[in-house]
């Protein structure tokens, strides 16, 4: 296969002054006149290209204004959910039948639609709808998709290479990636607009239909991706668009004989409810479907008494409150020797002292609001009881107001703990709340086996020193705990094509999303020996 080069999207910094900058400010204006002049869109699911609204309609309205309801959408009736799947059957055959080389170049299309054509849009739509600023946004919205988009091609470019070792004089082995007979299902969330985008494609590279249900807090963002989708050619019932009651579409398509696949990422609670459902209905299927999921985490900052503590501090604000601590990567829990403990919090007050909360479209604004009510309830929940006295081994170091007058705010709080299980140490929280434990120096080793025995997560993590010894050792403690590791970075910010992304435990099965790992979830190999 002779694809184009494969480069990670360059990333635009939207400096003050820059076009770029008031591309986008124009982007969010004109999102937001569309909407007061037309009120919120309207969104169809569309299945093999008819838009279909049911008029059970739910909303999406922005998580820091609660007033500015970006689109309302129509939730699939069970009618809908089986039309989708027959309609997707029936496209199976043509798609699969087409060559690699076209089914990627609709790919690489919707990447380059998306870098030029949509980038600003489709910005603006995950600012205002999900709440994330700028360089957020263009770090998910722009760069990540374009990169799985792009990477995923090379990846199945690679896969499909791929071939036995060995053939002899009258023998020749083939081995022929076939796409997984039936359905596969995506379930998408909130939390970035590229993850829906790749829960849906990666799967249709390789060959497979989809029904994609997309989260109901991102839906407008994920709607514009499969718009951009078909726009790049995606022939008409390879991806259903099937927004819709999470019970009802895992009733209707987990009951299915032709269940093929499920490609996730929400919460652990949530996963594995889907997977006893798929687990009771195993005598219904063709085959053993394919479980894909990765599904949160408790990351933790470990923090030597070698580490260069500015950096610490700068690397766990940015990974605990950046899209306002709702990356499953983002850091809740930091390990710090009580040797740095004095100059670290006093860096870490002064740095917070600087951040600033507010709407996105603000550029000032350093982080916003939370998702929703139930989100908002969860973490205000963990934070009132550090103040009434209920968690009392915690307390407040900094932040810790509340307010949900205009949106969902919850401002960048950082706990401390004499308890390292305590309830902020060890629950996911998802939102812009950290937890030191402060340990004696010279009890390391002691600590990191702490931790690893404290995480029931295991998603991103991040080791901060200068001494090699010590990185070694807590890269061996830690062997388990995350399946991403950060040595002197934060723990979030994996890049597609540089640093694979997933985690094992309660965090996901770890198929590395953008990866052939993933890629090859989604294949079925047929081994063909022929003797001349
Ligand atoms: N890929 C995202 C990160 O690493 C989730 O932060």
């Amino acid at each position: 296969f002779r694809l184009p080069d494969i480069d990670n999207e360059p990333m635009l910094n939207y400096a003050p002054g820059s076009t770029e900058r008031r591309l986008l400010q124009e982007a969010l204006a004109e999102l937001r006149a569309t909407i007061a002049a037309n009120g919120p869109f309207d969104i169809p699911a569309v299945v093999s290209g008819q838009a279909i609204r049911s008029g059970d309609v739910a909303a999406q309205a922005s998580p820091f204004e609660h007033k500015l309801k970006l689109c309302t959408f129509h939730n699939a009736t069970p009618t809908t959910i089986q039309d989708a799947i027959d309609k997707a059957l029936k496209a199976k055959p043509a798609w699969e039948a087409m060559p690699f080389n076209d089914r990627a170049a609709i790919f690489l299309k919707a990447a380059d639609l998306l870098s030029t054509k949509y980038r600003y849009k489709m910005l603006a739509a995950t600012m205002l709808g999900q709440g994330k600023n700028a360089w957020q946004a263009e770090i998910d919205a722009a760069a990540e998709l374009a990169d799985f988009w792009r990477f995923n091609c090379k990846y199945a470019a690679d896969i499909y290479a791929d071939q036995p070792p060995r053939n002899s004089r009258l023998t020749w082995n083939r081995v022929e990636y076939r796409a997984l007979e039936g359905f596969v299902v995506a379930f998408s969330p909130f939390n970035f607009t590229a993850i829906g985008g790749n829960l849906a494609s990666a799967p249709a590279l390789m060959g497979n239909v989809v029904l994609w249900k997309p989260s109901p807090m991102s839906m407008y963002s994920n709607y514009l991706v499969y718009e951009i989708l078909r726009e790049a050619g995606l022939p008409e019932g390879v991806i259903q668009f099937v927004p819709g009651d999470a019970q009802l579409v895992t009733e209707h398509t987990f009951s299915h004989p032709e269940f093929a696949g499920l490609h996730f990422t929400g919460s652990t609670a949530v996963f594995k409810h889907l997977w006893r459902k798929i687990g009771e209905n195993l005598d219904v299927y063709k085959s053993y479907p394919r479980i894909v999921g990765e599904t949160g985490g408790k990351n933790m900052h470990f923090i030597h008494e070698s580490a260069d503590v500015r950096n610490a501090v700068n690397q766990t604000i940015r990974s605990a409150f950046e899209y306002n601590g709702q990356k499953c990567s983002a850091c809740s829990r930091v390990y710090l020797p009580e040797n740095l403990a004095e100059e670290f919090t006093t860096i870490l007050k002064e740095e917070h002292a600087k951040l600033k909360q507010g709407p996105v479209d603000d550029f000032t604004n350093f982080t916003s609001a939370v998702i929703n009510k139930q989100s908002y309830d969860k973490i205000k929940g963990f934070i009132d009881d550090v103040k009434t006295g209920k968690n009392p081994s915690t307390g407040i170091l900094l932040g810790g107001n509340t307010s949900d007058e205009e949106g969902y705010f919850i401002e960048p709080t950082v706990l401390i703990t004499k308890d390292p299980k305590s309830p902020t140490m060890i629950n996911e929280l998802f939102g812009p709340v950290v937890t030191i434990y402060v340990y004696p120096r010279d009890e390391f080793l002691e600590t990191l086996k702490l931790a690893d025995s404290t995480s029931s997560y295991a998603l991103t993590g991040a080791i901060f020193s200068q001494d090699r010894q010590a990185l070694i050792t807590a890269a061996t403690a830690l062997r388990n705990a995350a399946g991403n590791l950060y040595i002197n970075d934060k723990s979030t910010g994996a890049i597609v094509g540089q640093q694979p992304f997933g985690g094992g435990r309660a965090s996901g099965t770890n198929d590395k999303a953008g990866s052939a790992l993933n890629l090859l979830r989604w294949v079925s190999p047929r081994t063909i020996k022929e003797t001349f």
